[in-house]
Protein backbone atom coordinates (compact mmCIF):
# COMPACT_ATOMS: atom_id res chain seq x y z
CA UNK A 1 0.00 0.00 0.00
CA UNK A 2 1.29 3.45 -0.68
CA UNK A 3 2.10 5.76 2.19
CA UNK A 4 -1.08 8.07 2.16
CA UNK A 5 1.47 10.68 3.56
CA UNK A 6 3.54 10.76 0.72
CA UNK A 7 2.78 12.94 -2.23
CA UNK A 8 1.80 10.92 -5.26
CA UNK A 9 4.64 10.74 -8.14
CA UNK A 10 2.85 12.03 -11.37
CA UNK A 11 3.33 10.07 -14.31
CA UNK A 12 6.55 9.83 -16.56
CA UNK A 13 4.42 10.51 -19.55
CA UNK A 14 0.48 10.08 -19.87
CA UNK A 15 -1.19 10.35 -23.37
CA UNK A 16 -5.09 10.62 -23.49
CA UNK A 17 -6.71 10.27 -26.70
CA UNK A 18 -3.99 11.77 -28.75
CA UNK A 19 -4.43 12.31 -32.24
CA UNK A 20 -1.87 14.13 -34.79
CA UNK A 21 -2.29 14.67 -38.01
CA UNK A 22 -0.52 16.19 -41.21
CA UNK A 23 -2.27 17.94 -43.83
CA UNK A 24 -0.64 17.30 -47.32
CA UNK A 25 -1.55 18.51 -50.38
CA UNK A 26 -5.51 17.41 -51.20
CA UNK A 27 -5.42 15.07 -47.92
CA UNK A 28 -4.66 14.59 -44.39
CA UNK A 29 -2.73 11.64 -43.01
CA UNK A 30 -4.04 10.51 -39.72
CA UNK A 31 -0.61 9.22 -38.24
CA UNK A 32 -1.54 8.76 -34.60
CA UNK A 33 -5.44 8.25 -34.22
CA UNK A 34 -6.13 8.33 -30.27
CA UNK A 35 -3.58 7.06 -28.25
CA UNK A 36 -3.53 6.13 -24.28
CA UNK A 37 -0.28 5.25 -22.96
CA UNK A 38 1.02 5.69 -19.40
CA UNK A 39 4.24 5.07 -18.56
CA UNK A 40 5.35 4.91 -15.16
CA UNK A 41 7.97 6.09 -12.85
CA UNK A 42 10.87 4.18 -13.38
CA UNK A 43 9.57 1.33 -15.92
CA UNK A 44 10.44 0.58 -19.38
CA UNK A 45 7.64 0.38 -21.96
CA UNK A 46 8.28 -0.74 -25.32
CA UNK A 47 6.32 0.47 -28.90
CA UNK A 48 6.20 -1.94 -31.29
CA UNK A 49 4.60 -2.47 -34.66
CA UNK A 50 4.85 -2.34 -38.67
CA UNK A 51 6.36 0.32 -40.36
CA UNK A 52 4.13 3.22 -40.89
CA UNK A 53 1.71 2.44 -37.38
CA UNK A 54 2.95 5.79 -35.56
CA UNK A 55 5.28 4.75 -33.12
CA UNK A 56 8.21 7.91 -34.45
CA UNK A 57 5.65 10.32 -34.48
CA UNK A 58 4.21 9.54 -31.05
CA UNK A 59 7.63 9.73 -29.75
CA UNK A 60 8.30 13.10 -31.33
CA UNK A 61 5.14 14.58 -30.24
CA UNK A 62 5.66 14.05 -26.42
CA UNK A 63 8.66 16.32 -27.59
CA UNK A 64 6.70 18.47 -29.76
CA UNK A 65 9.41 17.64 -32.33
CA UNK A 66 6.72 17.57 -35.10
CA UNK A 67 6.88 20.74 -36.94
CA UNK A 68 4.16 22.90 -36.12
CA UNK A 69 3.02 24.24 -40.08
CA UNK A 70 0.89 21.49 -41.39
CA UNK A 71 0.50 19.73 -38.19
CA UNK A 72 -2.63 19.33 -35.82
CA UNK A 73 -2.14 17.89 -32.33
CA UNK A 74 -5.34 17.46 -30.04
CA UNK A 75 -5.57 15.08 -27.08
CA UNK A 76 -3.87 15.04 -23.58
CA UNK A 77 0.29 14.86 -22.82
CA UNK A 78 1.79 15.09 -19.97
CA UNK A 79 5.14 15.09 -18.95
CA UNK A 80 5.77 14.27 -15.14
CA UNK A 81 2.72 16.01 -14.75
CA UNK A 82 3.09 18.86 -16.90
CA UNK A 83 0.88 19.44 -19.76
CA UNK A 84 2.95 19.87 -22.81
CA UNK A 85 0.54 20.54 -25.41
CA UNK A 86 -0.13 23.96 -23.81
CA UNK A 87 3.71 24.90 -23.23
CA UNK A 88 4.91 27.99 -24.75
CA UNK A 89 8.10 27.70 -26.62
CA UNK A 90 10.38 28.93 -24.26
CA UNK A 91 8.65 26.09 -21.41
CA UNK A 92 9.28 23.67 -24.13
CA UNK A 93 12.85 24.33 -24.27
CA UNK A 94 13.67 24.23 -20.91
CA UNK A 95 11.74 20.72 -20.87
CA UNK A 96 13.70 19.27 -23.83
CA UNK A 97 17.09 17.52 -22.52
CA UNK A 98 16.17 18.20 -18.76
CA UNK A 99 12.74 16.45 -18.07
CA UNK A 100 12.94 14.12 -21.53
CA UNK A 101 15.74 13.01 -23.92
CA UNK A 102 15.86 11.46 -26.99
CA UNK A 103 18.22 9.05 -28.36
CA UNK A 104 17.27 8.14 -32.56
CA UNK A 105 18.20 5.40 -34.51
CA UNK A 106 20.91 7.61 -36.63
CA UNK A 107 22.82 9.12 -34.47
CA UNK A 108 25.05 11.39 -37.69
CA UNK A 109 21.34 12.87 -38.44
CA UNK A 110 21.12 13.60 -34.07
CA UNK A 111 24.51 14.86 -33.81
CA UNK A 112 26.10 18.62 -35.51
CA UNK A 113 28.89 17.36 -37.54
CA UNK A 114 31.11 20.62 -37.45
CA UNK A 115 31.41 20.22 -33.21
CA UNK A 116 33.61 17.80 -31.26
CA UNK A 117 31.39 15.23 -29.73
CA UNK A 118 32.50 17.14 -26.22
CA UNK A 119 31.85 20.70 -27.01
CA UNK A 120 28.12 19.66 -28.03
CA UNK A 121 27.60 17.84 -25.37
CA UNK A 122 28.97 20.86 -22.53
CA UNK A 123 27.65 22.85 -25.02
CA UNK A 124 23.85 21.57 -23.89
CA UNK A 125 24.30 21.34 -20.05
CA UNK A 126 25.37 24.98 -20.29
CA UNK A 127 22.42 25.93 -22.30
CA UNK A 128 20.56 24.49 -19.31
CA UNK A 129 22.31 25.41 -16.21
CA UNK A 130 24.56 28.03 -14.57
CA UNK A 131 28.14 26.38 -14.82
CA UNK A 132 31.34 27.04 -16.01
CA UNK A 133 33.02 25.71 -19.05
CA UNK A 134 35.68 23.53 -16.89
CA UNK A 135 32.81 21.87 -15.14
CA UNK A 136 30.49 20.96 -18.15
CA UNK A 137 33.40 19.45 -20.16
CA UNK A 138 33.90 17.44 -16.19
CA UNK A 139 30.61 16.07 -16.52
CA UNK A 140 30.80 15.48 -20.08
CA UNK A 141 34.08 13.29 -19.35
CA UNK A 142 32.08 11.25 -16.82
CA UNK A 143 29.12 10.59 -18.84
CA UNK A 144 31.40 9.43 -20.98
CA UNK A 145 32.64 7.00 -18.63
CA UNK A 146 29.20 6.25 -17.43
CA UNK A 147 28.67 5.29 -21.45
CA UNK A 148 31.75 2.88 -21.02
CA UNK A 149 33.33 4.60 -24.44
CA UNK A 150 36.99 3.79 -24.04
CA UNK A 151 39.71 6.38 -24.35
CA UNK A 152 37.04 8.67 -23.01
CA UNK A 153 39.23 12.08 -23.07
CA UNK A 154 40.27 11.73 -26.22
CA UNK A 155 37.15 10.65 -27.72
CA UNK A 156 35.07 13.52 -26.99
CA UNK A 157 37.83 15.60 -28.97
CA UNK A 158 36.53 13.42 -31.72
CA UNK A 159 34.14 14.68 -34.32
CA UNK A 160 30.72 12.47 -34.77
CA UNK A 161 32.05 10.68 -38.36
CA UNK A 162 35.27 10.14 -36.52
CA UNK A 163 33.32 7.23 -34.62
CA UNK A 164 32.11 3.75 -35.09
CA UNK A 165 28.28 3.23 -34.94
CA UNK A 166 28.12 1.73 -31.63
CA UNK A 167 30.58 4.53 -29.93
CA UNK A 168 28.11 6.94 -31.81
CA UNK A 169 25.47 5.64 -30.49
CA UNK A 170 26.90 5.69 -26.93
CA UNK A 171 28.05 9.38 -27.12
CA UNK A 172 24.34 9.86 -28.44
CA UNK A 173 23.11 8.37 -25.39
CA UNK A 174 25.64 10.34 -23.49
CA UNK A 175 24.55 13.96 -25.00
CA UNK A 176 20.69 12.79 -24.17
CA UNK A 177 21.46 11.54 -20.72
CA UNK A 178 23.89 15.52 -20.06
CA UNK A 179 21.08 17.07 -17.72
CA UNK A 180 19.78 14.47 -15.97
CA UNK A 181 16.42 13.73 -17.54
CA UNK A 182 14.21 11.55 -15.86
CA UNK A 183 12.26 10.30 -18.84
CA UNK A 184 14.23 9.18 -21.89
CA UNK A 185 12.38 8.44 -25.56
CA UNK A 186 14.59 5.82 -27.47
CA UNK A 187 13.23 5.55 -31.36
CA UNK A 188 15.19 2.33 -31.89
CA UNK A 189 18.26 3.09 -30.96
CA UNK A 190 20.20 -0.36 -32.20
CA UNK A 191 18.42 -0.61 -35.77
CA UNK A 192 21.16 0.45 -37.53
CA UNK A 193 23.79 -2.01 -35.44
CA UNK A 194 25.35 -4.66 -36.45
CA UNK A 195 24.07 -7.62 -34.15
CA UNK A 196 26.91 -8.10 -30.90
CA UNK A 197 26.43 -4.17 -30.89
CA UNK A 198 22.95 -4.07 -30.33
CA UNK A 199 23.31 -6.00 -27.68
CA UNK A 200 26.03 -3.95 -25.92
CA UNK A 201 24.07 -1.19 -26.27
CA UNK A 202 20.79 -2.58 -25.09
CA UNK A 203 22.54 -3.78 -21.89
CA UNK A 204 23.74 -0.27 -21.73
CA UNK A 205 20.42 1.14 -21.79
CA UNK A 206 19.04 -1.25 -18.84
CA UNK A 207 21.95 -0.68 -16.87
CA UNK A 208 21.62 2.90 -17.21
CA UNK A 209 17.90 2.56 -16.67
CA UNK A 210 17.67 1.20 -13.39
CA UNK A 211 21.14 3.65 -12.15
CA UNK A 212 19.58 6.53 -12.86
CA UNK A 213 15.83 5.35 -12.39
CA UNK A 214 14.79 6.44 -15.96
CA UNK A 215 11.66 6.04 -17.06
CA UNK A 216 12.09 5.04 -21.20
CA UNK A 217 9.94 4.67 -23.82
CA UNK A 218 11.90 2.31 -26.41
CA UNK A 219 10.62 2.05 -29.78
CA UNK A 220 11.53 -1.16 -31.16
CA UNK A 221 11.17 -3.54 -34.48
CA UNK A 222 12.89 -6.50 -32.50
CA UNK A 223 10.68 -8.53 -30.32
CA UNK A 224 13.49 -10.32 -28.39
CA UNK A 225 15.04 -6.29 -27.45
CA UNK A 226 11.35 -6.00 -26.05
CA UNK A 227 11.33 -8.34 -23.88
CA UNK A 228 14.53 -8.14 -23.02
CA UNK A 229 14.41 -4.50 -21.76
CA UNK A 230 10.46 -3.98 -21.37
CA UNK A 231 8.50 -4.08 -18.16
CA UNK A 232 5.33 -3.67 -20.47
CA UNK A 233 4.81 -3.64 -24.54
CA UNK A 234 2.61 -1.36 -26.71
CA UNK A 235 1.53 -3.30 -30.11
CA UNK A 236 0.55 -0.17 -32.17
CA UNK A 237 -1.65 -0.29 -35.49
CA UNK A 238 -2.36 2.31 -38.05
CA UNK A 239 -1.93 4.92 -34.68
CA UNK A 240 -3.94 3.51 -32.43
CA UNK A 241 -2.39 0.91 -29.50
CA UNK A 242 -4.55 -1.93 -30.08
CA UNK A 243 -2.92 -4.39 -27.25
CA UNK A 244 -0.97 -3.16 -24.08
CA UNK A 245 0.08 -5.30 -21.11
CA UNK A 246 3.29 -6.59 -18.90
CA UNK A 247 6.11 -7.94 -20.94
CA UNK A 248 5.03 -11.51 -19.92
CA UNK A 249 1.21 -11.44 -20.53
CA UNK A 250 1.82 -10.19 -24.28
CA UNK A 251 4.65 -12.58 -25.23
CA UNK A 252 2.83 -15.73 -23.51
CA UNK A 253 -0.75 -14.94 -24.23
CA UNK A 254 -1.53 -12.34 -26.54
CA UNK A 255 -5.08 -11.26 -27.60
CA UNK A 256 -5.12 -8.61 -30.60
CA UNK A 257 -4.99 -10.79 -33.91
CA UNK A 258 -2.34 -8.19 -34.77
CA UNK A 259 -0.22 -9.38 -32.00
CA UNK A 260 -0.87 -12.92 -32.48
CA UNK A 261 -0.01 -12.37 -36.32
CA UNK A 262 3.25 -10.02 -35.64
CA UNK A 263 4.36 -12.54 -33.06
CA UNK A 264 4.02 -15.55 -35.14
CA UNK A 265 5.83 -13.95 -37.72
CA UNK A 266 8.37 -13.44 -35.47
CA UNK A 267 8.72 -16.28 -34.07
CA UNK A 268 8.93 -18.07 -37.94
CA UNK A 269 11.59 -15.69 -39.34
CA UNK A 270 13.83 -17.23 -36.04
CA UNK A 271 12.53 -21.03 -36.80
CA UNK A 272 13.75 -20.48 -40.56
CA UNK A 273 16.65 -17.84 -40.39
CA UNK A 274 18.18 -18.05 -44.20
CA UNK A 275 14.58 -18.57 -45.63
CA UNK A 276 12.10 -15.48 -47.06
CA UNK A 277 10.81 -13.73 -43.91
CA UNK A 278 6.67 -14.53 -43.75
CA UNK A 279 5.11 -11.61 -42.87
CA UNK A 280 1.32 -10.58 -42.22
CA UNK A 281 -1.11 -10.96 -45.20
CA UNK A 282 -2.18 -7.54 -46.94
CA UNK A 283 -1.45 -4.23 -46.62
CA UNK A 284 -1.83 -1.45 -43.46
CA UNK A 285 -4.66 0.42 -44.29
CA UNK A 286 -4.41 4.16 -45.91
CA UNK A 287 -4.56 6.95 -43.11
CA UNK A 288 -5.89 9.15 -45.19
CA UNK A 289 -9.23 7.51 -45.71
CA UNK A 290 -9.14 5.23 -42.47
CA UNK A 291 -12.40 3.09 -42.15
CA UNK A 292 -14.81 3.44 -39.82
CA UNK A 293 -14.25 0.23 -37.77
CA UNK A 294 -11.23 -1.80 -36.77
CA UNK A 295 -8.06 -0.52 -38.78
CA UNK A 296 -6.96 -3.81 -38.84
CA UNK A 297 -10.06 -6.13 -40.23
CA UNK A 298 -9.21 -6.16 -43.80
CA UNK A 299 -6.24 -8.43 -42.55
CA UNK A 300 -7.99 -10.28 -40.12
CA UNK A 301 -9.37 -13.56 -40.58
CA UNK A 302 -11.79 -13.24 -37.21
CA UNK A 303 -13.39 -10.07 -39.06
CA UNK A 304 -17.05 -9.96 -39.06
CA UNK A 305 -19.45 -7.16 -39.69
CA UNK A 306 -19.66 -5.54 -36.09
CA UNK A 307 -15.69 -5.26 -36.71
CA UNK A 308 -15.97 -3.20 -40.19
CA UNK A 309 -19.29 -1.29 -38.49
CA UNK A 310 -17.38 0.87 -35.81
CA UNK A 311 -13.84 1.32 -33.38
CA UNK A 312 -13.36 -1.52 -31.22
CA UNK A 313 -13.18 -0.41 -27.69
CA UNK A 314 -10.13 -0.79 -24.86
CA UNK A 315 -11.10 -4.06 -22.81
CA UNK A 316 -9.10 -5.14 -19.86
CA UNK A 317 -8.36 -8.69 -20.45
CA UNK A 318 -7.08 -9.12 -16.82
CA UNK A 319 -5.49 -6.38 -14.62
CA UNK A 320 -2.79 -4.02 -16.98
CA UNK A 321 -3.73 -6.05 -20.06
CA UNK A 322 -5.88 -4.11 -21.96
CA UNK A 323 -6.85 -5.44 -25.76
CA UNK A 324 -8.64 -3.57 -28.64
CA UNK A 325 -10.44 -6.50 -30.12
CA UNK A 326 -14.46 -6.99 -29.76
CA UNK A 327 -13.46 -10.56 -30.09
CA UNK A 328 -11.60 -10.99 -26.83
CA UNK A 329 -14.46 -12.99 -25.39
CA UNK A 330 -15.03 -10.10 -22.57
CA UNK A 331 -18.79 -8.40 -22.20
CA UNK A 332 -19.75 -4.87 -22.85
CA UNK A 333 -19.78 -4.83 -18.97
CA UNK A 334 -16.47 -5.31 -18.71
CA UNK A 335 -14.96 -2.60 -21.16
CA UNK A 336 -13.46 0.73 -19.66
CA UNK A 337 -14.97 3.81 -21.94
N1 LIG B 1 5.83 15.14 -41.36
C1 LIG B 1 5.02 14.24 -41.91
N2 LIG B 1 4.18 14.58 -42.91
C2 LIG B 1 3.34 13.68 -43.46
N3 LIG B 1 3.25 12.39 -43.09
C3 LIG B 1 4.08 11.99 -42.12
C4 LIG B 1 5.02 12.87 -41.47
N4 LIG B 1 5.70 12.18 -40.52
C5 LIG B 1 5.22 10.93 -40.58
N5 LIG B 1 4.25 10.80 -41.52
C6 LIG B 1 3.48 9.60 -41.84
O1 LIG B 1 2.89 9.13 -40.64
C7 LIG B 1 2.86 7.71 -40.63
C8 LIG B 1 3.50 7.20 -39.34
O2 LIG B 1 4.89 7.46 -39.42
P1 LIG B 1 5.93 7.00 -38.31
O3 LIG B 1 7.23 7.57 -38.72
O4 LIG B 1 5.43 7.34 -36.96
O5 LIG B 1 5.93 5.42 -38.45
P2 LIG B 1 6.76 4.35 -37.63
O6 LIG B 1 5.77 3.48 -36.90
O7 LIG B 1 7.78 5.04 -36.78
O8 LIG B 1 7.44 3.50 -38.78
P3 LIG B 1 8.93 2.87 -38.86
O9 LIG B 1 8.85 1.58 -38.12
O10 LIG B 1 9.14 2.67 -40.33
O11 LIG B 1 9.90 3.84 -38.26
C9 LIG B 1 3.57 7.24 -41.88
O12 LIG B 1 2.59 6.96 -42.85
C10 LIG B 1 4.38 8.45 -42.30
O13 LIG B 1 4.57 8.48 -43.69
MG1 LIG C 1 9.85 5.14 -36.82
Amino acid sequence: MPDANLPLSPPAVMLRDLHVSFTMPGKQINAVNGVDLLLRQGEVVALIGESGSGKSVTLRAIMRLLDERGTCMSGTLSVNGKDVLGMSSRALAAMRGKDVAMVFQEPLLALDPAYTIGNQIAETIRRHERITARDAAARALALFEKVCIPSPQRRLAAYPHELSGGMRQRAMIALALACHPKVLLADEPTTALDATVQIQILLLLRELQRDLGLSVIFVTHDIAAAVEVADRIAVMYAGRIVEEGSTRALISAPRHPYTIALLNSRRHAAEQRGTRLETIGGAPPDLAALPPGCAFAARCSRATDDCRAAQPLAFDVEPDHRVRCIHTGMTAATARI
